[in-house]
Formats: structure tokens, C-alpha cells, sequence
């Protein structure tokens, strides 16, 4: 093992590593931005507070959600949908930072998806316990665009299977900075998130944040 290999000598994993062909984690890719982000999702909820949805079977999430951006995505009892309005407020969904869009943009770039352009950031937030299910993102009526997920706060258990719901997803130990993107070949993966272990993190408490970047439209 020669430290050339390794960005991040003090944990010694890799900076970046494939998932699957067309799937890549980028390891503490954010952390440079981590302040900004944190300071743009208080400015992003306080707009467009943090709400657990219900799916269109009438379960509530265990993940509290919100977005920003042109588009969001919610789910009701009606179904799964993209909106330009927040429908608790009524308003239109904050606008994207340029910070959350370039560093979307960068980091699918340096994925291989240059020119990405999102137009939906759905901000998801686990308290110890909540936990997403294994699911496609298949909402958008653009698949030519990649997905881009930034990891803050608490480290989660990611999985992330094949295109087949049967096909045994891998683990992933996503840590606060860490970023995935994942398009092309890989973009309807399975994918899903194992129940938040409690845990302190010195910058936001008790709690995981992931943005999930998206070209819905
Ligand atoms: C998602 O699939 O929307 C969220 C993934 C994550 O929280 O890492
Ligand atoms: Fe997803």
C-alpha cells in the first residue's frame, strides 16, 4: 500500500472508489464546503421546514424531508411527484445555492458526467433509527443525468445493489464529506440506506443530512 494511493492517509481508504461501472464514491469530497452547506440548509429550513411524508400506501417516512431548487420531489397519498411548490407552505421550493449546484456539477464531472445541471435537491434528514428503504430513483423523466448524493453529519450504512431488486447490494460506510454519484449504466441501481446508528457528530448533532442532487426534468 503506497501513500500515493491515498488521499486521506489517517483513515486509509481511498479517495475514490467504484461502486459498480458508472457508480463512484468520492470520499470526503464536500468536506472542503462543509461549513457553507451547513450554514444553506439552516437558510434552505428555515424557509421550508424539515416534514416526514407519507407514501402513497400510507406509511410516513422515517426520514424528515424537504428541498430546494426548481423542483421537489413529495410523496402523498396520491403518489410520488416532482413539484415547483412546497405544498405545506404553498410557496415555491428555496432556490439552489450556486454553491450546491457547482459542487454537484463538480462532483458528477469528476464521475465522468460532465454538464450535469440539476434541477431538484431533495434534503433528506435521519435521526438515529430512520432508514430508507431499498428503491430505483425513477421519478425523473430525465435518466441521461446522474444522480449526486453529499453525506453530512453522522456516518450511515449505504447499500448499493444492481438493477434487479434481488441482486445483493454491497455496503458502504458513507462518512460526513462523502459524496456518490451514480448515472449511465448504474443510474436506476437499487439503492437504500440501513437504520442510523446513534452516534455525536461535532458539527451537527446526533443526526445525518444527505442532499441527493437530481435533473428531473
Ligand atoms: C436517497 O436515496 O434519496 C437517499 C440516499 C441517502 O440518504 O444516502
Ligand atoms: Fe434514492
Amino acid at each position: 500500500m503506497t501513500a500515493d494511493l491515498f488521499d486521506n492517509i489517517d483513515a486509509m481508504v481511498p479517495a475514490r472508489e467504484q461502486l459498480a461501472e458508472g457508480a463512484m464514491l468520492l470520499r470526503g469530497f464536500a468536506r472542503p464546503q462543509q461549513h457553507e452547506l451547513l450554514a444553506a440548509i439552516d437558510a434552505i429550513t428555515a424557509q421550508a421546514p424539515f416534514r416526514r411524508m407519507f407514501t402513497p400506501g400510507g406509511h410516513q417516512m422515517s426520514v424528515a424531508m424537504t428541498n430546494c431548487g426548481n423542483l421537489g420531489w413529495v410523496t402523498d397519498r396520491s403518489g410520488y411527484r416532482y413539484d415547483a411548490i412546497d405544498p405545506e407552505s404553498g410557496q415555491l421550493w428555496p432556490a439552489m445555492p450556486a454553491l450546491f449546484r457547482e459542487l454537484a456539477e463538480h462532483a458528477a464531472a469528476e464521475a465522468g458526467f460532465g454538464g450535469f445541471a440539476p434541477d431538484a435537491c431533495l434534503i433528506n434528514r435521519y435521526e438515529p433509527g430512520a432508514k430508507m428503504s431499498l428503491h430505483q430513483d425513477r421519478d425523473e423523466r430525465n435518466m441521461g443525468a446522474p444522480i449526486v448524493s453529499i453525506s453530512l453529519g453522522l456516518p450511515a450504512i449505504f447499500l448499493f445493489g444492481g438493477l434487479k431488486r434481488s441482486d445483493k447490494p454491497q455496503r458502504y460506510r458513507l462518512q460526513h464529506g462523502d459524496v456518490v454519484v451514480w448515472g449511465g449504466p448504474a443510474r436506476l441501481a437499487f439503492h437504500g440506506v440501513m437504520p442510523l446508528a446513534d452516534g455525536e457528530h461535532g458539527l451537527i448533532d446526533r443526526k445525518r443530512i444527505n442532499l441527493t442532487f437530481r435533473r428531473a426534468r
